[in-house]
């Protein structure tokens, strides 16, 4: 992956300069490991925890967050904005954003291979970039690579563990593995039943008091605004 795609010139800058506050980016080349999962929680979190206001952009058209969004209790829970747009166009995605936030966050597809160009300027336009990943080897093999690439880009990146197992050896094997090639999350999130059921009702586990998960993803959400420099 690393020499598939092609490097930033040096100091080639195009973060917006403006109305949007920070920008964090949720990438990984594999499917299915949490990237709109994470997408939601961290922006509910930054919006309860830090009384941010927050909206995700959608830019995988499976729409994982903008369907997650239709079912939100909007009366009853914190508020966060929903957009969506087509990952080459994402400039235009921003641009027609009609309310300044302090936080956009941005959910992408899988297939980063198919979107070389606009992965990069996405990268380069963000102000941080966290890889959720799960903790076997076929996980940890393919987001390195995508590690070291982002971070050749500049960008201030770290992975995530998520959906993981924490006392099983091969979590601890992948948090060396993962460490190689950049830095971890140093909260990870288990694998927790109520992170699917409650997104069923377009909720997060930071909505709903007493959830057991609710430190973990808000965890993740500190370190996020310690990289971002809130
Ligand atoms: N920490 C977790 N615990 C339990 N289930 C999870 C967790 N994170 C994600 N999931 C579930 O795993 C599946 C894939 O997650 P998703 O966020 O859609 O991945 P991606 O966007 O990377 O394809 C979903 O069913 C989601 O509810
Ligand atoms: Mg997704």
């Amino acid at each position: 992956m690393a020499d598939v795609l092609e490097k930033p010139r040096k100091g080639e800058d195009v973060r917006p300069k403006g109305r949007i506050g920070r920008r964090l980016l949720i990438t990984s080349p594999k499917g299915g490991v949490g990237k709109s999962t994470t997408s939601r929680n961290t922006a509910v979190a930054a919006a309860v925890e830090s009384g941010l206001k927050v909206a995700i952009l959608d830019l995988d058209p499976q729409r994982g967050c903008v369907k997650w969004f239709a079912m939100r209790p909007d009366d009853k829970v914190v508020a966060v904005d929903m957009y969506d747009g087509a990952i080459e166009k994402f400039e235009d995605a921003f641009a027609e954003m009609d309310e300044d936030y302090d936080l956009v966050v941005i959910d992408t597809p899988t297939s980063v291979e198919e979107h070389k160009g606009a992965m990069k300027r996405l990268i380069l336009s963000c102000d941080a970039v966290l890889i959720p990943t799960g903790q076997h080897w076929d996980d940890t093999k393919s987001v390195t690579d995508w590690m070291r690439y982002v971070r050749s880009c500049g960008a201030r990146a770290s992975f995530l563990l998520n959906r993981c197992k924490p006392r099983t050896k091969s979590f601890k094997e992948a948090r060396v593995a993962l460490l190689k090639a950049g830095p971890l999350c140093p909260v990870e999130v288990p694998d927790r039943e109520d992170i699917p059921t409650l997104a069923s009702a377009g909720l997060t586990v930071v909505d709903v008091n007493g959830m057991k998960s609710s430190d973990e993803v808000i965890g993740v959400w500190l370190h996020l605004k310690n990289e971002m420099g809130f």
